[in-house]
């Protein structure tokens, strides 16, 4: 586990009978050689001592004590942008519904929320609790944020009772955290580009052909790929959303633009086609505002189709091309055409004709087809764009490993 040498471990002990649990964890990441600084909670000291957490981890430990007049070397926000990974272990049922809440009335839920990195969530509860629809509902919300949960596990718990809730055992909580910081370092190497967004075609200076794609689908997958450490390149046609700085974001407006932009890219490892480009683009442009007239006639022609240029490339063709087909109808009939016809390894279908999904929406539900006959098509149930994101790039990690 090399991997876990000098690797920054912020570690968030709540109050829970489980919390000795983290003492074991703590000695074993040292013993790997990772840094680690501690945030006890109010109710956590109730459990383990600042004392016996700083000797093991031979680190600060941090409290709700510590605040901004007595802080000498980092604040909540330098804290959060310190570490590669937080674990919060255990994570109480009362934890999980705060962070869902997006609570910061204490400094663990603060630098959880002012955190852009990943976040384990191990939860350790009664077995009631750990079942409650609140619970889940609340890990459910968490999940779409990108949080990962390890465990729990079943077993037999400190109240006597039996079932799932028992924290999940210090040395397969350091595997699975070494697991993601390799993959991370790996992906670091792999380049993907990501197309989102509509794009627009102008008949004049100020009026367009456009579509209903609001990009969301395709920045959610670039924020979970860069999270997996990625390389990321996004181009996006017009949008009204934010990415992390570190996406290299390249802004577009037409489809050619787009095409021109993906080009200069190229090479790279992984492709992934999520915006909804116009397939036709004005024949001729106006150069000035067209005036007002009883008829007009626009005539178009086809714009190129970026993603069949990138995946019938003969020198330069990404590893794995992913392309998405947005159908009203015959939605699976349809989308094996795309696959075979676009020459991808994987098409990604949605349907586009309800409100709730596709189109604008927050949430999506798609069913994944494969090149390789092997493997049989995925349905990802209805759920949040970001946990559909989250859920492709767990299989587009497993595909490259
Ligand atoms: O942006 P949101 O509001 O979040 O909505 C998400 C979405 C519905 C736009 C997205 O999930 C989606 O389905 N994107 C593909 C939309 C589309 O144009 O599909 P298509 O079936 O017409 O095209 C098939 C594939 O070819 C797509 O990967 C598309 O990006 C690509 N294409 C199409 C035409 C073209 N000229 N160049 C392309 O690269």
């Amino acid at each position: 586990m090399k991997n876990l040498k000098n690797k920054k471990i912020l570690l968030i002990i709540c109050g829970g009978v489980s919390a000795y649990k983290s003492l074991e964890l703590i000695r074993l990441f040292k013993k790997k050689d990772a840094e680690i600084k501690t945030i006890l909670t109010k109710n956590a000291k109730e459990f383990v001592t600042p004392l016996s957490v700083a000797s093991l981890s031979q680190g600060k430990v941090y409290d709700d004590l510590f605040n901004v007049e007595n802080e000498s070397e980092m604040d909540h926000i330098a804290l959060s942008r310190w570490a590669d990974v937080i674990i919060v272990s255990p994570a109480t049922a009362n934890t999980i519904s705060k962070l869902s809440q997006g609570s910061s009335e204490d400094l663990a839920s603060t630098v959880i929320l002012a955190s852009n990195k990943p976040v384990f969530l191990v939860p350790a509860m009664n077995v009631r609790m750990w079942e409650h629809k609140s619970t889940r509902n609340n890990l459910v919300k968490l999940k779409s944020y990108g949080y990962k949960t390890i465990g729990p596990i079943i077993g037999e718990m400190a109240c006597g009772e039996y079932g799932e809730g028992k924290m999940a055992e210090p040395t397969d909580i350091l595997n699975e955290i070494n697991i993601f910081l390799l993959s991370q370092s790996n992906n670091k190497k792999i380049k993907v580009l990501i197309t989102a967004g509509p794009t627009n075609e102008y008949l004049d200076p100020v009026r367009f052909i456009t579509n209903k794609s609001s990009g969301k689908q395709g920045y959610e997958i670039a924020n979970s790929l860069l999270k997996r450490g990625f390389d990321t390149t996004l181009i996006s046609g017009p949008t009204n959303l934010d990415v992390d700085n570190k996406i290299n974001l390249i802004k577009v407006n037409t489809a050619e633009e787009m095409f021109k932009a993906t080009q200069k890219n190229l090479p790279i490892d992984i492709a992934i086609f999520s915006a909804a480009v116009s397939d036709f683009k004005i024949i001729r442009k106006k150069e000035n505002k067209i005036k007002k007239q009883e008829n007009l006639t626009v005539n178009l022609e086809k714009n190129i189709d970026i993603l069949n240029y990138v995946s019938n490339h003969n020198f330069m063709r990404p590893k794995l091309v992913i392309g998405f087909a947005a159908e009203t109808q015959d939605l699976d009939r349809n989308a094996i055409m795309k696959l075979t016809n676009k020459n991808c390894d994987w098409i990604i279908a949605n349907d586009v004709s309800k409100k709730d999904r596709g189109f604008n929406s927050d949430y999506n539900e798609v069913t994944i087809h494969y090149k390789d006959k092997k493997k049989t098509k995925e349905v990802l149930s209805f759920k949040k764009k970001s946990e559909i994101s989250e859920e492709i790039v767990d299989r587009i990690v497993a595909q490259i490993n």
